[in-house]
């Protein structure tokens, strides 16, 4: 899907026998903790994006992955080595995967990447091709990856790194054998592959005013002067501690400027390892500053994170000493930076103590305020859950709910509510916009989730 479809309201529809049971509230903290990054970027019109791995898609990782992203970024499975790793013998189940992950989730896609001068097979990079055979291989890639998934990509990263670090055109295969003209093609060819996918050139080191970006924005001009599909410009963003570009906003800003979108590809800030309290205080002030950058500009459409977990980040394996480098640790706990990203996005920065979608809690919930929870909608596989939280004789000024799924429920959204699931504790908790529960009012917020075998009512527990 090209539009986001996250918070859609509630159906009420029942198709089965609806279930009611009693849900106790945790007691309110002292401030709402945020809802998942995802939520807050919509309500700001951006994305909020991750690069994924896509075998390890399941578990806590999944869980984290669809729950705070709105776009999801294969960090590999679309690469030429990855698709067609013999020539004609296509592999796309990686690739395929995310696109279902995403389309599961309501998350946009970005295809990264389709001409670049690396992580191409061996057979392509060996060969001993003539311009003609080598531009008519480079049509064809495109002409079947972007039509693969034509309608349900809503970016192409087409164009990957072309640029010296003076803002010359690098030397590599594609501009040794096909000229400077090999872009103009690449564009034009994935843009008649898939008309509604937004096509991006994207490169690193470009994300201040410099010559690599002043390189960058001359041919980005001269595209759009010739009329060639080009609709956005990626900043990769692979960043040292303390080395945001001051000039990023400007930079960001005059690329809008020519009438192209502008997207933050691939953030992360890497540190000398070890980490240590400090270097994430200042690793949360560095994203911070780049996402507001991006939220200060009205056609930067979002940032992306290479990974969102240490321990599925690139960084310790290229650049030596490093690491650290994204908003969750290895064991998938946030980091300061990932409060820093939620601040900028217009949250609090609260993450509720847990793994930033809500846990924690305590305290004794007041008398006079009740939960109950009930299966609107049953199908073959998932189901709609609501749970509506009402006061009499006492209010809420911010709220959890937690419980049990007993046999094997799974999460898979949620709306009205920042929910996490951890093994087969859910744990919910308000969003901005419903924190308080007025004496004799009430809220709801509902969930979509898997089920097989039974679905009973949870057991209810204390948050
Ligand atoms: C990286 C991947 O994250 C690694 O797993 C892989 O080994 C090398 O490539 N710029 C890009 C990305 O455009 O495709 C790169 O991804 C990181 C740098």
């Amino acid at each position: 899907m090209r539009t986001l479809r996250h918070g859609l309201p509630l159906t009420s529809l029942f198709t089965g026998a609806a279930t009611v049971g009693a849900l106790l509230l945790a007691a309110p903290g002292a401030h709402a903790a945020d809802p998942p990054l995802r939520d807050l970027a919509a309500a700001q019109g951006k994305v909020v994006g991750t690069a994924v791995t896509s075998s390890k898609l399941s578990g806590t990782y999944a869980d984290i992955a669809g729950r705070e992203f709105n776009s999801l970024t294969p960090g590999n499975a679309m690469k030429w080595e990855s698709v067609e790793p013999s020539q004609g013998s296509y592999n796309w189940s990686a690739a395929d995967r995310v696109v279902d992950f995403a389309e599961a989730h309501d998350q946009q896609v970005r295809g990264h990447t389709l001409v670049w001068h690396s992580q191409n097979p061996s057979w392509l990079t060996n060969g001993n091709w003539t311009p003609d055979q080598l531009r008519t291989l480079l049509h064809d890639h495109i002409d079947t990856e972007v039509g693969r998934y034509k309608g349900r990509l809503a970016s192409w990263d087409v164009v990957n790194e072309a640029f010296n670090e003076d803002g010359t055109l690098r030397s590599d295969l594609w501009s040794d054998n096909l000229g400077s003209g090999y872009i103009a093609d690449a564009l034009t060819w994935a843009h008649a592959a898939d008309p509604g996918a937004k096509l991006y050139i994207n490169d690193y080191n470009v994300e201040g005013v410099n010559a690599k970006s002043d390189g960058l924005y001359d041919l980005v001009r001269s595209l759009k002067q010739d009329g060639v599909p080009i609709d956005g410009v990626g900043l990769q963003a692979h960043l040292i501690l303390g080395q945001v570009p001051s000039t990023l906003q400007q930079n960001i800003q005059r690329f809008a400027d020519l009438g192209v979108d502008v997207a933050i590809t691939e953030l992360d800030v890497r540190m000398q390892l070890p980490s240590d309290s400090g270097k994430l205080t200042r690793q949360a002030a560095d994203f911070k500053s780049v996402v507001s950058a991006c939220t200060a500009v009205t056609r930067c459409v979002g940032v992306t994170v290479w990974g969102f977990a240490d321990s599925d980040s690139w960084i310790p394996d290229v650049f030596d000493g490093y690491g650290a480098a994204t908003p969750y640790d290895g064991d998938y706990q946030p980091k300061p930076a990932y409060s820093a990203i939620a601040e900028a996005l217009g949250g609090t920065g609260d993450t509720g103590g847990g793994d930033g979608g809500g846990d924690g809690g305590g305290g004794t919930p007041p008398e006079g305020c009740t939960a109950a929870y009930s299966v609107v909608n049953q199908w073959n596989t998932g189901f709609t859950g609501q749970v509506t939280l009402s006061c009499s004789g006492a209010s809420l000024s911010s709220w959890r709910a937690h419980w049990t799924f007993g046999a094997g429920q799974h999460l898979t959204q949620a709306w009205n509510a920042g929910c996490s699931q951890s093994g087969a504790e859910v744990s919910c908790a308000n969003a901005s916009y419903n924190g308080t529960v007025p004496d004799g009012g009430s809220v709801t917020f509902g969930f979509n989730a898997s089920w097989s075998g039974s679905n009973p009512v949870p057991e209810v527990t204390l948050g």
